[in-house]
């Protein structure tokens, strides 16, 4: 990753690193296009969640990936977000390693994720899923 000026920063990944509610809002927002909200993420990811992965540059949380799980098997990929300035950086790519990593560690079979037309760029060829048929029913 580097700067405008063509310098390179020094993104660290943390498996169930630190973060604030404030971070994950603002960065949330940001990724999915949508006016900050004001979630408990600390309580959401301790109750839900095997696990999450944050990415932090010299300015702050830059990425983030939150894992839940059935508890045994499956482990479910969402809210994969990365910040604006830091992407097509390979940070993305790298969450998802950090992810893959842990969840086979903590001896889940399977990795899900499931996302929208023009994604499976990211989420196929560079992170490596398979591509299968879901469904999907919207409930409000
Ligand atoms: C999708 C997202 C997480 C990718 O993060 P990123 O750090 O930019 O991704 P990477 O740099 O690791 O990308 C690796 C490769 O994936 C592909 N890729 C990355 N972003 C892509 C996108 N938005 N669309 C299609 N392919 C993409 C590219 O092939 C890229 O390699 P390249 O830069 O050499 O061409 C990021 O764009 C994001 O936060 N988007 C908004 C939120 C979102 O849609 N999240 C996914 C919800 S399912």
């Amino acid at each position: 990753m580097t700067t405008t000026d063509g310098a390179p920063v020094h993104v660290t990944y943390a498996w169930r690193g630190t973060f604030t509610d404030d971070e994950v809002n603002a960065l949330h927002a940001e990724a999915f296009g949508h006016a900050p909200a004001d979630d408990d993420w600390t309580d959401q990811v301790a109750r839900l969640s095997l696990g999450w992965v944050t990415a932090r540059d010299d300015r702050g949380l830059v990425g983030f990936v939150n894992v839940p799980w059935d508890g045994r098997t499956h482990a479910f990929v969402v809210d994969t977000s990365v910040a604006r300035r830091a992407r097509r950086q390979g940070v993305g790519r790298r969450l998802l390693d950090v992810v893959r990593e842990h969840a086979a560690a903590a001896g889940c079979e399977w990795l899900h994720v499931d996302f929208e037309d023009g994604l499976d760029t990211f989420y196929v060829d560079a992170c490596g899923f398979t591509p299968t048929r879901a469904g999907l029913v919207r409930l409000r």
